[in-house]
Protein backbone atom coordinates (compact mmCIF):
# COMPACT_ATOMS: atom_id res chain seq x y z
CA UNK A 1 0.00 0.00 0.00
CA UNK A 2 2.73 2.24 0.51
CA UNK A 3 4.53 1.77 -2.75
CA UNK A 4 3.94 2.86 -6.53
CA UNK A 5 5.13 1.40 -9.34
CA UNK A 6 7.24 2.86 -11.89
CA UNK A 7 4.65 2.83 -14.68
CA UNK A 8 1.77 4.38 -12.42
CA UNK A 9 4.56 7.06 -11.19
CA UNK A 10 5.70 7.66 -14.67
CA UNK A 11 1.72 8.25 -15.67
CA UNK A 12 0.75 10.23 -12.58
CA UNK A 13 4.18 12.57 -13.30
CA UNK A 14 2.80 13.06 -17.45
CA UNK A 15 6.26 11.61 -18.59
CA UNK A 16 6.91 8.13 -20.47
CA UNK A 17 8.20 5.32 -18.44
CA UNK A 18 10.97 5.07 -20.41
CA UNK A 19 12.50 8.05 -19.01
CA UNK A 20 12.16 7.12 -15.62
CA UNK A 21 13.47 3.79 -16.04
CA UNK A 22 16.33 5.30 -17.79
CA UNK A 23 16.50 7.85 -15.19
CA UNK A 24 16.73 4.63 -12.73
CA UNK A 25 19.12 2.98 -14.80
CA UNK A 26 21.59 6.09 -14.24
CA UNK A 27 21.52 5.46 -10.91
CA UNK A 28 21.96 1.92 -11.18
CA UNK A 29 19.24 -0.06 -10.82
CA UNK A 30 17.98 -2.16 -13.72
CA UNK A 31 13.82 -2.13 -13.48
CA UNK A 32 11.08 -2.88 -15.63
CA UNK A 33 7.78 -1.15 -15.76
CA UNK A 34 5.92 -2.69 -12.86
CA UNK A 35 8.72 -2.36 -10.30
CA UNK A 36 7.09 -0.96 -7.06
CA UNK A 37 8.98 2.05 -5.78
CA UNK A 38 9.07 2.91 -2.29
CA UNK A 39 7.81 5.98 -1.06
CA UNK A 40 11.44 7.32 -0.22
CA UNK A 41 12.67 6.27 -3.85
CA UNK A 42 9.45 7.71 -5.57
CA UNK A 43 9.88 11.18 -3.96
CA UNK A 44 13.70 11.22 -4.61
CA UNK A 45 13.14 9.81 -8.64
CA UNK A 46 10.33 12.25 -8.88
CA UNK A 47 12.54 15.27 -7.27
CA UNK A 48 14.76 15.15 -10.66
CA UNK A 49 12.25 15.69 -12.84
CA UNK A 50 11.03 18.42 -10.51
CA UNK A 51 7.86 16.57 -9.32
CA UNK A 52 7.12 16.60 -5.48
CA UNK A 53 5.35 13.47 -4.30
CA UNK A 54 2.94 13.56 -1.46
CA UNK A 55 2.35 9.91 0.63
CA UNK A 56 -1.73 9.81 0.87
CA UNK A 57 -1.31 6.67 1.82
CA UNK A 58 0.66 7.42 4.76
CA UNK A 59 -1.30 8.75 7.78
CA UNK A 60 0.67 9.75 10.33
CA UNK A 61 -1.99 11.34 12.44
CA UNK A 62 -3.83 7.74 12.45
CA UNK A 63 -0.44 5.98 13.99
CA UNK A 64 0.02 8.93 16.59
CA UNK A 65 -3.93 8.92 17.68
CA UNK A 66 -3.26 12.80 17.44
CA UNK A 67 -6.61 14.09 15.70
CA UNK A 68 -7.71 16.46 18.05
CA UNK A 69 -11.53 15.01 17.80
CA UNK A 70 -9.80 11.88 19.82
CA UNK A 71 -8.29 14.09 22.82
CA UNK A 72 -12.05 15.30 23.30
CA UNK A 73 -12.88 11.57 23.63
CA UNK A 74 -11.51 11.06 27.25
CA UNK A 75 -13.77 10.49 29.62
CA UNK A 76 -14.14 12.73 32.50
CA UNK A 77 -13.66 9.63 35.23
CA UNK A 78 -10.60 8.74 33.16
CA UNK A 79 -9.40 12.11 34.24
CA UNK A 80 -7.00 12.72 36.94
CA UNK A 81 -5.50 15.88 38.60
CA UNK A 82 -1.49 16.57 37.22
CA UNK A 83 0.82 18.85 38.96
CA UNK A 84 1.02 22.16 37.10
CA UNK A 85 4.15 22.45 34.90
CA UNK A 86 5.68 26.68 36.09
CA UNK A 87 8.12 28.20 33.75
CA UNK A 88 10.57 30.49 35.05
CA UNK A 89 11.15 33.68 32.73
CA UNK A 90 12.37 36.84 33.50
CA UNK A 91 15.28 39.33 32.32
CA UNK A 92 18.92 38.41 32.51
CA UNK A 93 20.73 38.23 35.87
CA UNK A 94 17.12 38.52 37.12
CA UNK A 95 17.94 35.59 39.53
CA UNK A 96 15.79 32.93 37.24
CA UNK A 97 18.15 29.82 37.77
CA UNK A 98 19.08 31.21 41.35
CA UNK A 99 15.46 31.25 42.23
CA UNK A 100 14.73 27.65 41.17
CA UNK A 101 18.09 26.43 42.52
CA UNK A 102 16.55 27.77 45.88
CA UNK A 103 13.48 26.50 45.81
CA UNK A 104 14.59 23.05 44.93
CA UNK A 105 17.13 23.09 47.53
CA UNK A 106 14.39 24.03 50.21
CA UNK A 107 12.00 21.20 49.05
CA UNK A 108 14.47 18.52 48.16
CA UNK A 109 13.84 15.24 51.04
CA UNK A 110 16.63 14.28 52.76
CA UNK A 111 17.28 11.14 51.01
CA UNK A 112 17.51 13.05 47.65
CA UNK A 113 20.15 15.89 49.05
CA UNK A 114 22.69 14.43 47.33
CA UNK A 115 21.34 13.80 43.91
CA UNK A 116 20.51 17.57 42.94
CA UNK A 117 23.70 18.81 41.05
CA UNK A 118 22.27 17.52 37.70
CA UNK A 119 20.94 19.35 35.58
CA UNK A 120 18.19 18.22 33.40
CA UNK A 121 16.10 21.59 32.45
CA UNK A 122 12.53 20.01 34.39
CA UNK A 123 12.31 19.00 37.42
CA UNK A 124 9.44 18.17 40.01
CA UNK A 125 9.28 19.62 43.80
CA UNK A 126 6.98 18.15 46.33
CA UNK A 127 5.23 20.44 48.95
CA UNK A 128 2.83 18.87 51.42
CA UNK A 129 2.30 15.91 49.30
CA UNK A 130 1.72 18.15 46.18
CA UNK A 131 3.91 18.14 43.13
CA UNK A 132 5.05 21.11 40.67
CA UNK A 133 7.13 20.84 37.67
CA UNK A 134 9.47 23.77 37.00
CA UNK A 135 10.78 23.98 33.41
CA UNK A 136 14.43 25.82 33.69
CA UNK A 137 14.67 27.31 29.84
CA UNK A 138 17.84 29.51 29.61
CA UNK A 139 16.69 32.37 27.28
CA UNK A 140 13.17 32.26 26.01
CA UNK A 141 14.24 29.96 22.61
CA UNK A 142 12.56 26.72 24.10
CA UNK A 143 9.51 28.00 25.41
CA UNK A 144 9.15 30.11 22.15
CA UNK A 145 9.69 26.70 20.40
CA UNK A 146 7.33 24.77 22.58
CA UNK A 147 4.64 27.85 21.94
CA UNK A 148 5.09 27.83 18.15
CA UNK A 149 4.40 23.93 18.17
CA UNK A 150 1.22 24.23 20.08
CA UNK A 151 1.90 21.85 22.71
CA UNK A 152 0.71 24.11 25.31
CA UNK A 153 2.92 22.87 27.89
CA UNK A 154 3.29 25.52 30.43
CA UNK A 155 0.77 26.26 32.71
CA UNK A 156 1.99 28.56 34.84
CA UNK A 157 4.81 30.83 34.27
CA UNK A 158 6.35 33.02 37.28
CA UNK A 159 7.77 36.37 36.06
CA UNK A 160 11.19 37.13 37.47
CA UNK A 161 11.99 41.03 38.42
CA UNK A 162 15.23 41.84 40.21
CA UNK A 163 13.48 44.75 42.38
CA UNK A 164 16.72 46.82 42.30
CA UNK A 165 16.49 46.88 38.29
CA UNK A 166 12.95 46.83 36.89
CA UNK A 167 11.31 46.20 34.10
CA UNK A 168 13.91 45.52 31.19
CA UNK A 169 13.40 43.94 27.72
CA UNK A 170 13.66 40.58 28.26
CA UNK A 171 10.74 41.25 30.68
CA UNK A 172 8.61 42.63 28.26
CA UNK A 173 9.11 39.85 25.97
CA UNK A 174 8.18 37.34 28.86
CA UNK A 175 4.95 39.39 29.16
CA UNK A 176 4.51 38.81 25.59
CA UNK A 177 4.85 35.32 25.04
CA UNK A 178 2.55 34.56 28.25
CA UNK A 179 -0.31 36.78 27.14
CA UNK A 180 0.27 35.26 23.50
CA UNK A 181 0.67 31.40 25.40
CA UNK A 182 -2.54 32.80 27.51
CA UNK A 183 -0.61 31.42 30.62
CA UNK A 184 -1.38 33.05 33.94
CA UNK A 185 2.00 34.89 34.97
CA UNK A 186 2.72 35.31 38.55
CA UNK A 187 4.99 37.76 39.62
CA UNK A 188 8.06 36.81 41.61
CA UNK A 189 9.88 40.43 42.55
CA UNK A 190 13.57 39.03 43.16
CA UNK A 191 16.30 40.08 45.37
CA UNK A 192 14.34 41.80 47.95
CA UNK A 193 17.56 41.65 50.35
CA UNK A 194 19.40 44.26 48.11
CA UNK A 195 19.83 47.75 49.63
CA UNK A 196 18.61 49.21 46.59
CA UNK A 197 15.53 47.32 45.87
CA UNK A 198 12.37 49.15 45.06
CA UNK A 199 9.59 46.70 44.74
CA UNK A 200 7.06 49.52 44.75
CA UNK A 201 8.52 50.92 41.61
CA UNK A 202 9.00 47.38 39.76
CA UNK A 203 4.55 46.72 40.39
CA UNK A 204 4.29 50.77 39.03
CA UNK A 205 6.15 49.87 36.26
CA UNK A 206 4.00 46.43 35.83
CA UNK A 207 0.72 48.32 35.74
CA UNK A 208 1.74 49.40 32.39
CA UNK A 209 1.43 45.91 30.97
CA UNK A 210 -2.04 45.22 32.72
CA UNK A 211 0.10 43.39 36.11
CA UNK A 212 -1.63 45.31 38.53
CA UNK A 213 -1.44 43.87 42.29
CA UNK A 214 -4.75 42.43 44.08
CA UNK A 215 -3.81 45.28 46.67
CA UNK A 216 -4.16 48.09 43.84
CA UNK A 217 -7.40 46.80 42.83
CA UNK A 218 -5.60 44.28 40.27
CA UNK A 219 -5.61 40.61 39.84
CA UNK A 220 -2.17 39.69 39.73
CA UNK A 221 -0.05 37.75 42.27
CA UNK A 222 2.84 39.41 43.42
CA UNK A 223 5.73 37.94 45.54
CA UNK A 224 8.52 39.47 47.32
CA UNK A 225 11.23 36.88 47.21
CA UNK A 226 14.91 36.78 47.81
CA UNK A 227 16.42 33.65 46.07
CA UNK A 228 19.93 34.88 47.92
CA UNK A 229 18.12 34.70 52.10
CA UNK A 230 15.53 32.23 50.88
CA UNK A 231 12.63 34.55 51.41
CA UNK A 232 9.04 34.01 50.85
CA UNK A 233 9.58 31.16 48.65
CA UNK A 234 6.49 28.89 50.56
CA UNK A 235 4.52 31.82 49.88
CA UNK A 236 5.54 31.34 46.03
CA UNK A 237 4.92 27.20 46.23
CA UNK A 238 1.42 27.87 47.71
CA UNK A 239 0.47 30.91 45.02
CA UNK A 240 1.50 28.47 42.27
CA UNK A 241 -0.48 25.85 44.00
CA UNK A 242 -3.49 27.88 44.53
CA UNK A 243 -3.11 28.84 40.41
CA UNK A 244 -3.24 25.09 39.74
CA UNK A 245 -6.04 24.78 41.37
CA UNK A 246 -7.74 27.17 39.59
CA UNK A 247 -7.11 25.49 36.86
CA UNK A 248 -8.08 22.43 37.14
CA UNK A 249 -5.35 20.65 35.42
CA UNK A 250 -6.05 17.18 34.51
CA UNK A 251 -4.59 14.66 32.03
CA UNK A 252 -5.51 10.96 31.63
CA UNK A 253 -2.49 8.85 32.85
CA UNK A 254 -4.02 4.89 31.20
CA UNK A 255 -2.64 5.69 27.66
CA UNK A 256 0.04 6.03 25.51
CA UNK A 257 2.34 9.13 26.24
CA UNK A 258 2.63 12.06 24.77
CA UNK A 259 4.66 15.28 25.50
CA UNK A 260 7.37 17.62 24.75
CA UNK A 261 11.09 17.40 24.35
CA UNK A 262 12.46 19.92 26.77
CA UNK A 263 16.13 19.67 25.79
CA UNK A 264 18.35 17.02 24.11
CA UNK A 265 21.99 16.37 23.91
CA UNK A 266 24.28 13.74 22.57
CA UNK A 267 26.01 11.65 25.11
CA UNK A 268 29.54 10.01 24.17
CA UNK A 269 28.59 7.11 26.46
CA UNK A 270 25.11 6.73 26.47
CA UNK A 271 23.90 7.96 23.17
CA UNK A 272 20.94 10.63 22.36
CA UNK A 273 19.22 11.44 25.80
CA UNK A 274 16.13 13.73 25.55
CA UNK A 275 14.81 15.53 28.63
CA UNK A 276 10.95 14.84 27.79
CA UNK A 277 8.10 16.42 29.51
CA UNK A 278 5.04 13.77 29.65
CA UNK A 279 1.66 15.77 29.19
CA UNK A 280 -1.16 13.15 28.54
CA UNK A 281 -0.42 8.98 29.16
CA UNK A 282 2.32 7.09 30.83
CA UNK A 283 5.17 6.48 29.65
CA UNK A 284 6.79 3.43 30.23
CA UNK A 285 10.27 1.40 29.39
CA UNK A 286 10.42 -0.54 26.33
CA UNK A 287 7.81 2.08 24.77
CA UNK A 288 8.01 2.95 21.26
CA UNK A 289 8.79 6.42 20.38
CA UNK A 290 8.91 9.19 17.98
CA UNK A 291 10.82 12.52 18.82
CA UNK A 292 10.66 14.95 16.25
CA UNK A 293 12.84 13.31 13.18
CA UNK A 294 13.89 11.03 15.38
CA UNK A 295 12.54 7.35 17.09
CA UNK A 296 14.05 4.82 19.32
CA UNK A 297 12.58 2.40 22.43
CA UNK A 298 12.88 4.05 25.50
CA UNK A 299 15.62 2.20 27.36
CA UNK A 300 15.90 4.29 31.11
CA UNK A 301 14.21 7.25 32.31
CA UNK A 302 16.01 9.44 35.28
CA UNK A 303 14.24 11.84 37.11
CA UNK A 304 15.53 15.20 38.17
CA UNK A 305 16.93 14.14 41.30
CA UNK A 306 18.19 10.93 39.62
CA UNK A 307 16.79 8.34 40.42
CA UNK A 308 15.50 5.82 37.82
CA UNK A 309 12.12 5.26 37.38
CA UNK A 310 10.07 2.76 35.29
CA UNK A 311 7.31 4.88 34.25
CA UNK A 312 6.73 8.89 33.92
CA UNK A 313 2.78 10.19 34.25
CA UNK A 314 1.28 13.11 32.93
CA UNK A 315 3.61 16.24 33.60
CA UNK A 316 6.56 14.55 34.70
CA UNK A 317 9.64 15.71 33.70
CA UNK A 318 12.53 12.72 32.91
CA UNK A 319 15.68 11.86 30.46
CA UNK A 320 15.08 9.59 28.50
CA UNK A 321 17.60 7.00 26.67
CA UNK A 322 16.89 5.23 24.16
CA UNK A 323 16.37 7.79 20.51
CA UNK A 324 18.23 7.07 17.65
CA UNK A 325 18.79 10.79 17.15
CA UNK A 326 18.98 13.92 19.15
CA UNK A 327 15.72 15.89 18.90
CA UNK A 328 14.95 19.61 19.01
CA UNK A 329 13.90 21.28 21.74
CA UNK A 330 10.32 21.86 21.53
CA UNK A 331 9.80 19.03 19.03
CA UNK A 332 6.62 16.94 20.33
CA UNK A 333 7.31 13.19 21.14
CA UNK A 334 4.16 10.06 21.20
CA UNK A 335 4.38 7.01 22.24
CA UNK A 336 3.43 4.52 19.34
CA UNK A 337 1.66 1.14 19.32
CA UNK A 338 5.12 -0.33 18.38
CA UNK A 339 8.86 0.34 17.25
CA UNK A 340 7.72 -0.65 13.52
CA UNK A 341 5.65 2.32 13.50
CA UNK A 342 7.85 4.67 15.22
CA UNK A 343 10.38 3.75 12.27
CA UNK A 344 7.41 4.77 9.83
CA UNK A 345 6.63 7.94 11.80
CA UNK A 346 9.95 9.02 12.02
CA UNK A 347 11.28 7.98 7.82
CA UNK A 348 8.03 9.65 6.99
CA UNK A 349 9.19 12.85 8.77
CA UNK A 350 12.63 12.76 7.34
CA UNK A 351 11.86 12.39 3.67
CA UNK A 352 9.47 15.26 4.08
CA UNK A 353 12.70 17.10 5.64
CA UNK A 354 14.60 16.20 2.83
CA UNK A 355 12.50 17.39 0.32
CA UNK A 356 12.13 20.58 2.28
CA UNK A 357 16.28 21.39 2.52
CA UNK A 358 16.22 20.78 -1.08
CA UNK A 359 13.70 22.72 -1.89
CA UNK A 360 15.34 25.34 0.32
CA UNK A 361 19.17 24.99 -1.37
CA UNK A 362 17.65 25.15 -4.95
CA UNK A 363 15.72 28.64 -3.79
CA UNK A 364 19.43 29.48 -2.43
CA UNK A 365 21.20 28.61 -5.71
CA UNK A 366 18.75 30.41 -8.06
CA UNK A 367 18.70 33.26 -5.39
CA UNK A 368 22.13 33.23 -5.79
CA UNK A 369 22.30 33.12 -9.40
CA UNK A 370 20.39 36.00 -10.04
CA UNK A 371 22.39 37.84 -7.61
CA UNK A 372 25.10 37.26 -9.97
CA UNK A 373 23.57 38.41 -13.06
P1 LIG B 1 20.35 34.29 33.14
O1 LIG B 1 20.13 32.82 33.17
O2 LIG B 1 21.72 34.67 32.69
O3 LIG B 1 19.30 35.03 32.40
O4 LIG B 1 20.30 34.84 34.66
P2 LIG B 1 19.29 34.42 35.80
O5 LIG B 1 18.04 35.21 35.67
O6 LIG B 1 19.17 32.95 35.88
O7 LIG B 1 20.05 34.98 37.09
P3 LIG B 1 20.94 34.16 38.13
O8 LIG B 1 20.10 33.28 38.98
O9 LIG B 1 22.07 33.57 37.42
O10 LIG B 1 21.41 35.36 39.08
C1 LIG B 1 22.14 36.45 38.60
C2 LIG B 1 22.91 37.09 39.74
O11 LIG B 1 22.01 37.66 40.69
C3 LIG B 1 23.80 36.12 40.50
O12 LIG B 1 25.00 36.76 40.84
C4 LIG B 1 23.00 35.82 41.75
O13 LIG B 1 23.79 35.49 42.85
C5 LIG B 1 22.27 37.13 41.98
N1 LIG B 1 21.01 36.94 42.70
C6 LIG B 1 19.99 36.13 42.34
N2 LIG B 1 18.98 36.23 43.22
C7 LIG B 1 19.38 37.11 44.18
C8 LIG B 1 18.77 37.64 45.35
O14 LIG B 1 17.65 37.29 45.75
N3 LIG B 1 19.49 38.58 46.04
C9 LIG B 1 20.72 38.99 45.66
N4 LIG B 1 21.32 39.90 46.40
N5 LIG B 1 21.31 38.50 44.56
C10 LIG B 1 20.67 37.59 43.83
MG1 LIG C 1 19.80 31.41 34.50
Amino acid sequence: SDSITVGELAKRMGVKANELIAELMRQGSMVTINHPLDYESAAILAAEFNHEVENVAFDEETILEVEPSKEAEDNVEDLEVRPPVVTIMGHVDHGKTSLLDAIREANVTEGEAGGITQHIGAYDVELDGKKVTFLDTPGHEAFTAMRARGAGVTDIVILVVAADDGVMPQTKEAISHSKAAGVPMIVAVNKIDKPDANPEKVKQELTEFELVPEEWGGDTIFVEVSAKQQTNLDTLLEMILLQAEVLELKANPNKRAKGSIVEARLDKGRGPIATVLVQDGTLKIGDAIVAGLHYGRVRSMTTATGSQVKEAGPSFPVEVTGLGGVPNAGDTFHAVENEKAAKDVSHHRQSKQREIDLSRNSKVSLDQLFEKM
